[in-house]
């Protein structure tokens, strides 16, 4: 958490000099909190059970979500009318405002370590 605040902060003040690039995850400006409040929901409405609870997905049902986190519109695009295996999630049992912050939260997710990084997968 302390790297995440650290990291939204670093966002703010780059924003705030009028820089160029920023990154992905700063670019909506989510409220403080929001990443906190998206986890909570992403496992309350259950997008856990098929994408795993950091979105890294699973080969019994949902794909990855992070790192290729596809922009807002078409999450929310997707969620509300799925074409394939997944259900629909509409605005009563999830609200915008909630799928924003879900957003937030797997936009705040570091991208998996890299297998060159995992001591087991080198043996
Ligand atoms: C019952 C399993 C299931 C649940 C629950 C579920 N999903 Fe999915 N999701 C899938 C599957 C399977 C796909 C792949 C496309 C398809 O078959 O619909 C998918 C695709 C997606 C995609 C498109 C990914 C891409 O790369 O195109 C997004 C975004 C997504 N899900 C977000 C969510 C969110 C957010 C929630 C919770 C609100 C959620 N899903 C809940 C199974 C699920």
């Amino acid at each position: 958490m302390k790297a995440l605040a650290a990291c939204l902060a670093l966002a703010v003040l780059t924003l705030g000099m009028g820089a160029v690039s920023v990154p992905r995850a700063a670019q909506a400006a989510p409220a403080p909190g929001a990443a906190a409040a998206g986890r909570k929901i992403f496992a309350e409405v259950g997008c856990y059970q098929c994408h795993g609870y950091v979105g890294q997905g699973s080969i019994m049902s949902g794909p990855a979500l992070v790192p290729q986190l596809p922009a807002f519109e078409t999450l929310r695009a997707y969620v509300r009318h799925p074409s394939g295996q997944m259900p629909p999630f509409s605005e009563r049992v999830l609200s915008d405002a909630g799928l924003e912050q879900i957003y937030a939260y797997l936009a705040s997710l570091p991208p998996p370590l890299p297998v060159s990084r995992i001591p087991l997968l080198r043996r």
